[in-house]
């Protein structure tokens, strides 16, 4: 076996954050960092209100920074009470004068023209998604920015199809939908809300996560010139208190959250015995079960992804590894050649692989983890790479003679750090990935396809691969068991959550 060389860093003139990485096999790979010129950044934003950017009631910004080099990139407004109130009140008279009495194929229109205008900016938008948020453009470029275009044309194309969304059903929006997204999929989670939301014929106030409110600002940008009704779509910015006020504003008929546990069951909490709808998607621990007669080198694959795509910040993580005992040496040695090939660092450059932790409080939970781990006794091991001098990074980790009842293998760790469990049988399996507090993805890889079906069967997570992970498509509905909330968004079980259906 070739032992890993060292990264060696040389000098480039790409920008200080740019690694050469020895692979295993001596290859280098030149820098090949993306332009950032694309990137239309405006040093100020405001609210996003009835069609207007207004400045904050509140009177204040803040920085939203890149976690790659920690440079400030902009700064937004923080929308206070008053000013939750005044973009609820838009989307309120927004929803009576105009949207809900639209026809629904006109309101299609509206939806397949945002769709095509993300697709027109898409470079830019995944330039400013990395940027914003740290995640290697080739992620950025190649899932989130198509993902979220998808997402709008194919909602666009339920908008007049309800009647056999539900058949023999008849159907009526609710109202104000407010929703508030996380930072790890910043434009995705703009569009999973939005797009349903429309479609059904409701209006919406959207709040993006404060380490990340760029392209959400800039899919406002794209809903002035699409010329949808002022008012139909507000974008305002803030932090956990911004987020709160939407939540308790009267208001508001709907709430979509996604986003940790804690924050979740406050907001159940808060719309306990009013007439909110609520769907929840929460946190994940998902387990990847890698069966002796897999396809080993494909399941290393997909557990690499699973776990380092997006750096771990991915509530479908396949965060847990199960491998089955007669196979477990040669899969961790596999994975441990594999992480050793991982380029970590500049997220604007093509090659990177593991981009920029979304922020210090990220990455200080990440290592909090890594250090319960030690502690805990599982074996560590972390890829040889050199990480950039400058922002928030994380070496690819793995913990085996992982113990069931570890915190490593119980908690969300929302980061590059992977906990490797064994097994003999399937029943003994089952009842390990089933002994979390989670319910929201898993992944299974076997041969056999009656070994497939007994697991998804039996397995009780929203989402279930077999011999693949992190798949997503606009018409597969996505959402979780137990902790990991309730409702289903993508496909025609996302119309659901925006509907009542009244015959
Ligand atoms: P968070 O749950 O605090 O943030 C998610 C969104 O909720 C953000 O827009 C935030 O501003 C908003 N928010 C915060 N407090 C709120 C409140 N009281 N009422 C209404 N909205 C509120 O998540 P955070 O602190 O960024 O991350 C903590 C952990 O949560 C992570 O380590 C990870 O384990 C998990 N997480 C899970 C996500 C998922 O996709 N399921 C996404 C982000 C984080
Ligand atoms: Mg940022």
């Amino acid at each position: 076996m070739a032992t890993a060389k060292k990264p060696v860093r040389k000098k480039t003139t790409a920008g200080k954050n740019t690694l050469r990485v020895s692979l295993q096999t001596g290859w280098t790979y030149d820098p090949a960092p993306e332009s950032k010129s694309v990137a239309r950044i405006d040093k100020r934003y405001e609210l996003f209100i009835n069609g207007k950017w207004e400045a904050p009631l509140s009177k204040k910004y803040f920085d939203t920074i890149n976690p790659a080099t920690e440079e400030k990139l902009s700064e937004v407004a923080e929308a206070g009470v008053a000013d939750v109130d005044k973009a609820v009140t838009a989307a309120g008279q927004a929803y009576e004068k105009t949207w809900k009495k639209m026809p629904a194929r006109e309101r299609a229109k509206y939806i397949f023209r945002i769709a095509r205008m993300i697709q027109e900016k898409a470079r830019e938008l995944a330039v400013i998604e990395t940027l914003d948020g740290g995640k290697p453009i080739r992620e950025s470029r190649d899932f989130d920015v198509p993902t979220a275009a998808n997402h709008f044309f194919y909602y666009a194309g339920w908008a007049d199809k309800l009647e056999y969304a539900f058949p023999n059903r008849k159907t009526e929006p609710l109202g104000v939908a407010g929703q508030i997204i996380p930072w790890n999929f910043p434009l995705l989670m703009a569009a999973w809300k939005i797009a349903p939301a429309l479609a059904t014929g409701n209006t919406v106030v959207l709040k993006p996560a404060e380490t990340t409110p760029l392209t959400a600002l800039k899919l406002a940008e794209i809903i002035r010139e699409a010329d949808l009704p002022p008012g139909v779509v507000n974008i305002i910015t803030g932090a956990g208190a911004t987020g709160a006020s939407l939540v308790q504003h009267p208001g508001v008929s709907k709430i979509a959250f996604t986003g940790s546990t804690e924050i979740g069951k406050l907001i159940q909490q808060s719309t306990a015995g009013t007439s909110k709808k609520l769907t929840l998607e929460l946190g994940g621990k998902a387990a990847n079960i890698i069966f002796e007669d897999a396809p080993l080198d494909q399941a290393v694959e997909g557990v690499i992804n699973g776990i380092f795509f997006n750096q771990g910040h991915v509530c479908c993580a396949g965060s847990r590894l199960y491998v089955q005992e007669s196979v477990a040496k040669e899969v961790i040695r596999k994975l441990k050649d594999r992480m050793a090939s991982l380029i970590v660092g500049d997220p604007l450059d093509k090659n990177t692989d593991i981009g920029a932790i979304n922020s210090r409080q990220q990455l200080d939970t990440i290592r909090k983890y890594i250090s319960i781990g030690k502690k805990e006794g599982a074996e560590f091991y972390e890829s040889d790479c050199r990480l950039p001098g400058k922002g928030f990074f994380c070496k690819p980790t793995l913990f085996s003679q992982v113990a069931q009842s570890s915190r490593i293998a119980q908690e969300e760790i929302f980061g590059p750090v992977l906990a490797i469990l064994t097994f003999r049988t399937d029943d003994e399996v089952i009842e390990k990935a089933n002994n979390t507090p989670y319910g929201l993805s898993a992944g299974v890889w076997t041969d056999k396809g009656s070994k497939i079906f007994n697991m998804t069967k039996r397995i009780r997570a929203g989402v279930i691969w077999a011999n693949t992970f992190n798949k997503f498509d606009p018409s597969s509905p996505f959402g979780g068991f137990k902790e990991s909330g309730y409702g289903r968004e993508g496909g025609l079980h996302g119309l659901l959550p925006y509907v009542k259906l009244i015959s």
